[in-house]
């Protein structure tokens, strides 16, 4: 048949060929562009480069002719973002997925619920939302600000349609104030400088009404996950020694200490979470607790702690990496600047350092290139960050960064070249009013300030 179509085509075409659903093969000649795939998601991606190349290019502008075939190296690719130290809202939001999707992420995992908020309606428990979300941690009484569930499924299926999944982190037994002040028949107590920080592991009602929680939280999130937190519990729960509740479980169960008690609890979570079909994902310290392996995923955080992602391969877990240091983009990325994270001897987290990861930082002695490792995730806490504009300049440059660490062998990384591929990017946030930390020329983008005072060197 004669060719009836104009030059400026896009063709999408099915090949089996590629075998893993998220590769593919974009070919750009004078004629038009094709993407071959072997699923929509390979395709989505092809699409992706292409569009990368197509803004790049602007108006009355020109792209090269390329062949680009590519693959993951990771089959999470994940972003974080905590929206209970400071709600961030659903606009903005959407623009984070948008520029994932444009960097072929495919997991967001959101941050709903923690001590300064709770940020999901939960039907059945009204008063989650009308008591537990008034706060934030600059100012403990700002009016409740959470998403309603129709607000949820409407950005479930806005990630859908960019082929990312979201990953609901409803936090426990640790970082349960705002549910506890909402509902303090279920608090386990805190400390002095964590008052009320946990749930109560001793009481019956405590797993009821987590589980009715999380039953509404599956039929809002159709991902095959639920994140329950785990982290920091002894933050806070030294108030478990005098509970009655928790006293005679000790008892009872013949718990040894309060750490038991800590895996007592995660076992009957993971326990229902099973029974709602879902996989439990946790914080590294589950590792410990003895969930079973077949249905449970570590995201190790401790940088400090490499011991904790040796035991997670060891004993089989399936395992994303996300450790603080160089993936919690609450971290300052640059030494001078004053509002963010640093660690220990001023360690940040610079945009070069996420490009590399993992590398061979943390991995002596552990063998990264495993397949339990299913990827990698950037993490914004939101202590040190308040506004969209505050959000921007944390996430970007970095979320560039380590979209090709995620995508990326290391036979193939190559800094100088990101380097230059990132004036282009650069561009990108640019048209697009994004406000981003310009690494190469930080004059150009003075650090947005975030919430609370400068911090000194
Ligand atoms: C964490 O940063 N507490 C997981």
């Amino acid at each position: 048949a004669k060719e009836t179509r104009k030059k400026g085509w896009i063709q999408l075409v099915r090949n089996a060929a590629c075998y893993n659903p998220e590769e593919y093969r974009l070919t750009i000649s004078p004629e038009g562009i094709i993407v071959e795939a072997g699923c929509a998601n390979g395709c989505f991606y092809g699409l992706q480069s292409a569009l990368q190349l197509i803004s790049n290019a602007g108006e009355g502008g020109s792209i090269p002719c390329a062949v680009i075939h590519d693959t993951p190296r990771y089959g999470w690719r994940g972003m974080m973002l905590d929206e209970s130290r400071h709600f961030i809202g659903k606009a903005e939001v959407k623009k984070l997925l948008d520029f994932m999707a444009l960097h072929k992420l495919n997991k967001f995992h959101w941050h709903l619920t923690d001590s300064q908020g709770w940020r999901v309606e939960i039907r059945r428990y009204p008063l989650l939302t009308s008591v537990g979300a008034v706060g934030n941690l600059t100012d403990p009484n700002a009016p409740a600000q959470y998403y309603t569930q129709a607000e949820i499924a409407g950005i479930v299926k806005y990630a859908q349609d960019r082929f990312i999944e979201i990953i609901p982190e409803i936090d426990m037994p640790g970082h349960a104030t705002s549910a506890v002040k909402a509902y303090p028949e279920f608090s386990g107590g805190g400390s002095k400088q964590y008052p009320d920080f946990t749930f109560n592991p001793g009481k019956e009602g405590t797993y009821t009404f987590l589980t009715d929680i999380l039953k509404e939280i599956t039929n809002l999130f159709p991902s095959k996950y639920i994140h329950i937190g785990g982290d920091e519990v002894h933050f806070g729960n030294e108030q478990w020694n005098y509970l009655p509740d928790v006293r005679n479980i000790i008892k009872s169960k013949g718990l040894k200490d309060l750490v038991a008690v800590e895996h007592y609890f995660l076992n009957r979570m993971s326990d229902s979470i099973r029974t709602l079909n879902k996989t439990v994902v946790g914080w590294d310290e589950v590792v410990t607790a003895g969930l079973p392996v077949s249905n449970t995923v570590v995201m190790w955080w401790r940088q400090e702690r490499p011991e904790q992602l040796g035991e997670a391969i060891s004993k089989g877990y399936e395992i994303v990496m996300c450790p603080r240091l160089p993936l919690y983009f609450d971290f300052v990325q640059y030494p001078s600047h004053k509002y963010g994270r640093k660690w220990s001897k001023g360690e940040y987290a610079p945009i070069e350092r996420v490009y590399h990861f993992p590398g061979t930082e943390y991995t002596s002695g552990i063998s990264v290139s495993t397949p339990l490792i299913k990827g990698i995730q950037g993490n914004v806490w939101t202590e040190v960050i308040h506004t969209p504009e505050r959000l921007q300049f944390m996430v970007y440059p970095r979320l560039s960064a380590l979209a090709e660490a995620a995508w990326t062998q290391d036979s193939s990384k190559n800094y100088e070249n990101f380097n230059l591929r990132m004036n282009r990017m650069m561009n990108i946030y640019n048209k697009s009013g994004i406000t981003f930390f310009n690494y190469k020329n930080p004059d150009l983008s003075p650090e947005v300030a975030g919430p609370g005072k400068r911090k000194k060197d």
